[in-house]
């Protein structure tokens, strides 16, 4: 009996492989700071709870495959307020951003296609990308460019006549950049010009610091045929455990075509779907003062790392996470050691190392993701500690 050459191909998650560490840490009385995870601590609106708590079914039924009408409408109203206009046969309900993104893939690609992503880029790509039978092919974006995209030959040059598409996540998981209205440009020029369709990973774009403007690609208007829209609530509400995202286009092929990978998963959970819909009536005030609060964390985590001697990071503009350059050889191995043969007044940090952001050979072997979704408290706890931690490993490693 054999397993599939399928499932060896996939790899199990850079983000969460340490935890085997972390919990023997914990369990040693080791306090741990999590900067390893994009799992928000700020609270889940109460407007999906109460929701949830006026819900007076006796019976859970499936529910429609594309998604309960109520939040498709409530998706349109958001969309409204902030100058895009979908219709409700342009929607579909996915389990989170994570499903929206293979049933793309699914319905765009073709066994051993190719999309375009820029490198570093969110790790779970892979394992998406593998399961739908899609192969990544990166394009290197710097540090030093704050990772914004400065060539557009550069990735031209890595089209085939097997790509079919650019995913493309803005505002960036890991990097933080904020594509300009030129980049997005740049990239919708290049769609039309290489004939392929753009996967809008737009996720985190209520996370926005510095007054910079959002672009969204849904702002091209020449292309919209073009663009798969992918969203989610759990970074926007605070929300990942709901698992509601969505998939939404204008091209109609694909939209008449999700609706068969959505239907063989018969539906979305309902009461999830229920609590978000109401979700639509948080007010405007819950983002000002969510971006408030991250802003002033980037700052806080920027500012440490930037005095800790030997590390080298860009100011992220959006999302929340930085990566940053480390004054040792393999992040891999400080990340395990912070784990098991560090700790101050028992007390460590727990960082993702960045290798597995990058599809290159070499490149992220001493950079590490850093997410700052913990208080400012623990966040200055946490530089504090990352700086003794590369004090010591350095001296035992020198
Ligand atoms: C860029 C990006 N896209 C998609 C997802 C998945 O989101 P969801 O929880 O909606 O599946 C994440 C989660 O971290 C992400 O960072």
């Amino acid at each position: 009996m054999e397993i599939s050459k399928r499932i060896l191909q996939m790899q199990f998650s850079e983000i969460r492989k340490l935890i085997p560490f972390a919990e023997e840490a914990k369990k040693k009385g080791v306090k741990v700071y999590h900067l390893n995870i994009g799992q928000p601590d700020i609270k889940t609106p109460e407007e999906f709870f109460q929701a949830i708590n006026k819900y007076k079914g006796k019976t859970l039924k499936y529910e429609n495959s594309q998604g309960m009408s109520i939040l498709i409408e409530s998706f349109m109203k958001y969309y409204k307020g902030i100058n895009i206009d979908f219709n409700k046969d342009e929607i579909y309900i996915t389990n989170g951003a994570s499903e929206g993104i293979q049933h793309t893939l699914m319905t765009i690609c073709d066994y051993d296609d190719e999309i375009l992503v820029p490198e570093p880029y969110y790790t779970n790509y892979n394992n998406i990308a593998k399961i739908a039978g899609v192969n990544i092919v990166s394009f290197n974006t710097l540090r030093k460019d704050g990772f914004h995209l400065k060539n557009k030959e550069e990735i031209v040059n890595k089209i085939s006549n097997k790509t079919k598409a650019m995913l493309i996540s803005n505002p960036g998981n890991p990097t933080g950049v904020v594509y300009t209205k030129e980049e997005i440009r740049m990239l919708a020029d290049i769609a039309k010009e290489h004939n392929l369709f753009i996967i809008a990973d737009e996720v985190y774009r209520e996370f926005i610091y510095d007054k910079l403007n959002f672009v969204s690609f849904m702002y091209m208007k020449d292309i919209l045929d073009r663009i798969i829209l992918i969203d989610s609530i759990s970074k926007r509400y605070s929300a990942c455990g709901a698992r509601i995202g969505m998939v939404a286009t204008k091209n109609k092929d694909i939209s008449k075509q999700l609706l068969k990978l959505c239907q063989s998963r018969l539906s979305v959970s309902t009461i999830d779907q229920i609590g978000a819909a109401n979700l639509i009536n948080v007010q405007k005030e819950y983002f000002k003062e969510v971006n408030i609060e991250y802003e002033k964390r980037r700052n806080i985590l920027y500012d440490g790392l930037i005095n800790i001697n030997g590390v080298n990071c860009k100011k992220p503009e959006g999302a929340f996470y930085i990566i940053a350059q480390l004054p040792i050889k393999n992040s891999n191995d400080f990340a395990k050691w912070m784990l098991t043969n560090f700790n101050y007044e028992n007390k460590t940090v727990m960082i993702t190392p960045a290798k597995g952001f990058y599809s290159s050979a070499n490149l992220g072997v001493d950079e590490v993701r850093l997410s700052y979704c913990i208080n400012c408290e623990d966040l200055k706890e946490s530089i504090k500690l990352l700086n003794k931690g590369l004090e010591v490993y350095n001296k035992l490693n020198k």
